[in-house]
């Protein structure tokens, strides 16, 4: 990946060995905003490890190039499509609907979508308070309850909704997107309260500054500076999408049995440092 915003010399991630996670092989899993970014790599992450996927995002194009590379990598990957917005309630029933049809269940929910905002409050329009909330809380909500109702009727299932560092932090001029993003984990530890006896596990991830496309366009707008963001984290550079993919990864495998209603932070020590 380039990083054109970001100055030459700064700190990169090493590379890691690969990870083995256990009770992922052969697994369903619905893998939301799998067209690009972190979504892309937990589709690379938990097709290394076996599992079946199902790709849904709102960007088809996006998603039949998350295909197409999985493919190239994995050739015998049980692999499918299904287009819609987590925003629609409708849309996401059909989509998991369609999940079961084609692959008989939902193991593993992936809930990861997502868009940003960033605007000062006052001039904060209420259509984009809304879209944020649509997007960054309700699809999550939509997601979990209609992928939940399966899990529960199959006898259980693993949701990982990805939140933010900002769902457990605050920031001026990111009001709607840090409300949405904190009402993630509270939805997580309620659900995970809830369908626990269901056995059904619900954690949250809550990535810090992570080099994707949402962040490559953040900082073309200069919304957001990404020197100034790798000076501000301890570990002094931006995470990888595949950082974010393995935390979900063990978040979903058996290797977290006794893991529900947690909030995983991935940030390069930023919350840490009291930012
Ligand atoms: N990149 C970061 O620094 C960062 C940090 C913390 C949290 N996150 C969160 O991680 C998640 C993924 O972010 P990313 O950086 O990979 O972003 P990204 O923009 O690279 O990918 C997001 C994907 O979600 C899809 N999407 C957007 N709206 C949708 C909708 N309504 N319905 C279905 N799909 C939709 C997009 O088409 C895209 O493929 C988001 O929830 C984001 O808030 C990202």
């Amino acid at each position: 990946m380039t990083t054109p915003h970001i100055p030459n010399g700064y700190p990169q991630a090493q590379p890691f060995g690969v990870a083995q996670y256990p009770g992922l092989a052969g697994k369903v899993v619905l893998n939301t905003g799998a067209g690009s970014g972190i979504g892309r790599a937990m589709a690379q992450a938990f097709a290394r490890h076996g599992a079946r996927l199902m790709l849904l995002d709102i960007d088809a194009q996006a998603m039949e190039q998350t295909k197409a590379e999985l493919l190239a990598a994995f050739p015998d990957l049980e692999v499918d499509l299904v287009q819609a917005s987590i925003a629609d309630d409708v849309a996401v029933e059909r989509a998991c609907a369609q999940t079961q049809q084609r692959f008989g269940r939902i193991d593993i929910l992936l809930n990861n979508a997502g868009i940003s905002m960033n605007k000062p409050s006052l001039e904060l329009k209420p259509e984009e308070w809304r879209r944020t909330i649509d997007i960054d809380l309700s699809g999550v909500f939509y997601c979990a309850q209609s992928a939940g109702r399966r899990m529960a009727g199959q006898g259980g299932g693993v949701i990982v909704s990805t939140a933010s560092m900002w769902g457990l932090s605050s920031s001026a001029n990111r009001l709607a997107y840090c409300t949405a993003k904190a009402g993630v984990i509270s939805l997580t530890k309620c659900l995970a309260a809830e369908w626990a006896s269901k056995r059904i596990r619900v954690n949250a991830l809550c990535p810090g500054y992570t080099h994707t496309a949402l962040m490559d366009d953040l900082m073309e707008r200069n919304v957001i500076n990404g020197a100034e963001l790798c000076g501000k984290t301890p570990l002094n550079r931006l995470g990888k999408p595949e950082e974010m993919a393995e935390a979900a990864l063990y978040l979903a495998s058996d290797a977290a049995s006794f893991i529900t209603g947690h909030a995983l932070v991935s940030d390069g020590g930023w919350l840490a440092n009291g930012y």
